[in-house]
């Protein structure tokens, strides 16, 4: 059976090198092994309100980043989940085959609705059901997962399990997690203990993918440090969140391990650490920020990818949901759709 991976990432506005580092840059390397989806899932982003004007603008700043980043929408398809009514029909079905008990459970749903309860969406509650639906609508086979969606793919193979076991008939893989040991955890340059974040109020703690040349090497050069030297062994990181972080996004961004890193610069000063960080980081960003930041000007050419995204993705999962009506007992003309 073919291997196809299907990933989803939350249409989110100003992407910066967290978001690429955490989860894009590991999907632009997973193209030449496997056949991709990759899904802006802005059904899931409408389980908390979204102003209109602001998700069509994440949405296609997503696509763009995915785009720029080297993700070859010929060859594997780039689209936004709403243009393919499959997925909201698959997750209905879905729903009913999820346990209430199931979704309970969900860590992520008692984060995001805090204490009120009462007063969330009720698809923030049936957010996984979604997810399995996005995945198996298309008989995803591996999905590359963060440590905070390792639940949701547990549900998503329970649901497919539980589908083939009542309707005594396999149609769905259980899919199978991708754990990306290469993904790095960027953290905030002014703060070496919090993540990186587009909310935080100062910009010098992120590195924006709309950032140009200069602006990387400043944002490094202020980059907050500590007074001692750079250690000479992981065991020295102990205690010194940002000689870990700027270490971590030089080992990511240079493509060598943290160990090598840190040999590398052992017992050496931050300015020098902080030199080659910017040669890496301009080397590597430069041309991704140049690229999105055209396409983000040529909205006709992006939106233009995610049309022909939903149309092959919709053409893939067709007969996988003609199979699914027939399983369940669904009446359909026979030669309709
Ligand atoms: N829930 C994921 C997140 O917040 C996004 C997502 C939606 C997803 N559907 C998916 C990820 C399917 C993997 C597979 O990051």
């Amino acid at each position: 059976m073919t291997q196809r991976i299907f990933s989803g990432v939350q249409p989110t506005g100003n992407l910066h090198l967290g978001n690429y580092l955490g989860a894009i840059r590991n999907w632009v390397a997973l193209q030449d092994q496997y056949e991709c989806l990759f899904c802006v899932v802005d059904l899931h982003a409408i389980t908390v309100w979204q102003d209109p004007d602001a998700l069509r603008k994440s949405t296609r700043e997503v696509a763009a980043a995915l785009i720029a980043s080297g993700i070859d929408a010929k060859k594997h398809i780039i689209f936004n989940q709403s243009q393919v009514s499959g997925h909201a029909e698959l997750a209905w079905i879905f729903n009913c085959v999820a346990r209430l008990g199931w979704l309970g459970r969900m860590t992520q749903f008692k984060e995001k609705a805090g204490k009120d309860q009462e007063a969330a969406s009720v698809g923030l509650f049936a957010y996984p059901n979604l997810m399995a639906a996005d995945i198996l609508l298309y008989k995803g086979t591996h999905v590359p997962v963060g440590e905070d969606q390792k639940q949701h793919l547990e549900l998503a193979r329970d649901i497919a399990q539980k589908f083939n076991h009542d309707y005594k008939k396999d149609v769905f893989p259980v899919p199978e997690p991708l754990i990306l040991g290469s993904a790095t955890r960027v953290m905030s340059l002014k703060d070496g203990t919090s993540k990186m974040s587009k909310s935080d109020p100062s910009d010098l703690s992120r590195i924006n993918m709309t950032d140009d040349t200069d602006t990387i090497v400043r944002k490094i050069k202020k980059a907050k440090t500590d007074p001692d030297l750079l250690p000479e062994n992981a065991a020295g990181l102990e205690g010194r969140p940002e000689a870990r972080n700027l270490l971590g996004i030089y080992a990511a961004l240079a493509d060598v391990t943290m160990d090598d890193a840190i040999a590398e610069f052992a017992g050496q000063q931050f300015s020098a650490l902080k030199g080659r960080l910017s040669d890496v980081a301009v080397a590597s960003l430069a041309p991704i920020q140049e690229e999105y930041t055209r396409l983000l000007a040529d909205k006709a050419q992006v939106d233009a990818v995610l049309a022909d995204g939903a149309e092959r993705a919709t053409a893939l999962a067709e007969p996988v949901l003609r199979e699914v009506q027939d399983v369940i007992g669904f009446l359909r003309p026979k030669k309709a759709r």
